[in-house]
């Protein structure tokens, strides 16, 4: 068991390295496996636990797949790729194992998913992958946790839509799409960043893909894709944790690798709470030198407010002088942060759909629980403002998806430990 141990206090202050983008990492390791031989390099690949997740996926289906953890570097070699089974002990331990089916079934002509997994937030439905893969004349069966898809031909292009706009139905129906035969058209798909950024990957690859970053993407079929090398893109998630750190503690300092054009509506959200950002190259400089205004957030899809960003942001607006309101739109349970502030003395509720905090509240030392990464990313944010000592238990959860970020927070004078625990 892994514990983390926050002693806040403290400006943060001088510079930290922002990882790759987990959910771009994640589809492209199952995308690699669209190609029949060759080697694919990907770089940037953050070493978390999903991403080993999908690696020891990617290699029970009979791919060979190194991760250079040092080098953040991934080599896969799909030409073995034999099994169709995604094995529940691997695909229920992460979300990203749902990824897995199109490459699955365009090699094999079939696509087992024993099960899956990822943070508990509520519920979080496949039909839209489903409907899509059934419109490329796939069929779709589904026993008890197994979900079975297979083809009896090659997959026909089709005009596919999204109620909402999913961020992994986007990627799976721009991966099933890619080897169809024929037109595609994907409407109100995804816009987040990794979206475009695994549709610049499927490109590189062979795959003829239009309207990225739009929501009507446009696929035209061929033939076959090739292994190709690629940079990932930052994890803007990653970034505004970091972010929202400094603001936190009211430092100034520099997250090398992050772009501010990525986060969206969460820039302009730590704006309006008197955060300053700027990018200059590289690095993104956040500086806080007043006292946080209170804000009103709305979750949506990119470019809105990351609902990945909301439990960090709730622990900011806990220090904010007055109320803010956090409503959730994309997750109907993505509430845990809540109880585990109020464990530190955070004044705060739920009304409804909504998170609502009263500050700026004192936070004091206390046990609390990463229920999820995020909530667990939030927690050790409470503990950067805490006075006394915040041990975050559940620890796991948060390397997930963050890389050494109590090493990454040391670097920015933060007091964070890491412990396991027997
Ligand atoms: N939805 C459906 N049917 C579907 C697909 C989605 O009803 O077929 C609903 C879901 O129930 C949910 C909403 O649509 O209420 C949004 O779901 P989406 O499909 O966009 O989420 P996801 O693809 O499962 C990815 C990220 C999440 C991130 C969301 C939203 C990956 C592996 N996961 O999930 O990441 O919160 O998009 O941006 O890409 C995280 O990193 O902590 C995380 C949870």
């Amino acid at each position: 068991m892994v514990r983390y141990r926050i002693a806040g206090g403290s400006p943060l202050g001088g510079t930290a390295f922002v990882q790759g983008a987990k959910n771009a990492a994640l589809p492209m390791i199952a995308a690699s496996l669209l190609a029949e031989r060759g080697q694919t390099v990907l770089h940037n690949v953050p070493p978390i636990d999903d991403v080993r997740a999908a690696v020891e996926l990617a290699r029970a289906v009979g791919a060979s797949v190194e991760f250079h953890e040092p080098e953040r570097t991934v080599v896969v070699d799909a030409s073995g790729l034999s099994n169709p089974v995604l094995p529940a002990p691997i695909a229920s331990r992460f979300r990203g194992s749902v990824l897995f089916l199109p490459p699955l079934l365009a090699r094999l002509g079939e696509a087992v998913l024993e099960g899956i997994g990822g943070c508990r937030i509520g519920s979080r439905n496949l039909d839209f992958h489903y409907r899509g893969f059934v419109r490329l004349g796939a069929e779709v069966t589904e026993e008890g946790e197994t979900i079975r898809v297979r083809r009896h031909r090659r997959l026909r292009g089709a005009a596919m839509y999204l109620d909402t706009p999913s961020h992994t139905g986007t990627e799976n129906l721009m991966m099933a799409a890619a080897l169809a035969e024929g037109p595609s058209v994907i409407e109100n798909a995804a816009q987040e960043p990794e979206v475009a950024d695994v549709a610049r990957f499927l490109a590189a690859m062979g795959a003829r893909i239009a309207g990225v970053g739009t929501g009507f993407i446009h696929v035209e079929g061929v033939e076959r894709l090739r292994a190709v090398e690629y940079t990932i893109i930052p994890d803007r998630i990653d970034a505004g944790v970091l972010a929202m750190a400094v603001a936190a503690t009211g430092g100034d300092a520099g997250l090398v690798n992050a772009r501010l054009e990525h986060l969206g509506v969460a820039l302009r959200k730590l704006e309006q709470m008197g955060v300053e950002l700027s990018q200059d190259g590289a690095v993104v400089r956040v500086r806080r030198t007043g006292r946080l205004r209170p804000i009103n957030v709305l979750t949506a899809p990119y470019p809105g407010f990351a609902t990945d960003l909301q439990a960090p942001m709730t622990t900011l607006a806990t220090q904010a002088e007055g109320t803010s309101y956090l409503r959730e739109t994309i997750f109907d349970g993505r509430f845990a942060i809540v109880g585990e502030l109020a464990r530190l003395g955070a004044d705060i509720e739920v009304d409804g759909d909504a998170i609502v905090t009263h500050g700026p509240s004192k936070l004091g030392a206390g046990e609390v629980v990463a229920h999820d990464l995020r909530t667990g990313s939030a927690l050790v944010l409470a503990g950067l403002v805490a006075e006394g000592t915040v041990e975050v238990s559940a620890g796991e959860m948060i390397e997930r998806g963050h890389a050494e970020l109590a090493g990454r927070l040391r670097s920015l004078g933060a007091s964070v430990e890491r412990i396991t625990v027997p």
